[in-house]
């Protein structure tokens, strides 16, 4: 399959690239654009993205919220990789990197449709339903490991 993951510096002329993955991905099945969309807090964000024959094909942003924890965020994997483990590899690569660097716990807004993708890499549903982007999402987590939080 040859895919790999890696991180994306904000700067790089790529990021025109992810843009367009969480557009057709994220965005355009809603009916919504991210044109319209403030698009800053990108700029704090490590961006993690999967690369297959010089392609990217998916990727996932970690984006810093306090000295303890990292909101995953944006994402998505074109649909025809999907079901192969390149969003499992996303979400892996930025777990090792949050815990490296001493962050304990990850929050994510979950699309309701996609729990399952979240629940079988062990994070938990917390709360009631509430709508994003006009579909239903619920908060999850995950702690690090050896976290007593
Ligand atoms: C959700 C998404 C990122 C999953 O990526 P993916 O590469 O297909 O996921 P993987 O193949 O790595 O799946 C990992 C696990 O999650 C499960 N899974 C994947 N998609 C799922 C879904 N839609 N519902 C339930 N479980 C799912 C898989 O069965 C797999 O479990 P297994 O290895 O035990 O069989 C991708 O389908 C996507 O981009 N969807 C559209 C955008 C979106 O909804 N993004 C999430 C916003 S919160």
């Amino acid at each position: 399959m040859n895919v790999s993951v890696s991180v994306m510096n904000i700067s790089s002329p790529r990021y025109q690239e992810v843009w367009e993955l969480r557009e057709a991905m994220l965005r355009k099945p809603l009916g919504l654009s991210l044109k319209n969309e403030n698009l800053d807090r990108d700029n704090t964000n490590t961006f993690f993205i999967a690369e297959h024959e010089g392609k990217i094909i998916g990727c996932v942003l970690m984006e810093p919220k306090d000295s303890d924890t990292v909101q995953l965020r944006a994402m998505a994997v074109y649909d025809e990789w999907s079901r192969k483990g390149v969003g499992r590899q996303l979400v892996q690569a930025l777990e090792q990197n949050a815990w490296q660097n001493g962050y304990k716990k990850i929050i994510l807004h979950a699309r309701k449709v996609v729990l399952g993708f979240y629940k079988s890499m062990d994070y938990q549903q917390i709360g009631d339903e509430f709508v994003e982007v006009g579909i239903p999402h619920y908060h999850m987590e995950k702690s690090a490991p050896n976290s007593t939080r």
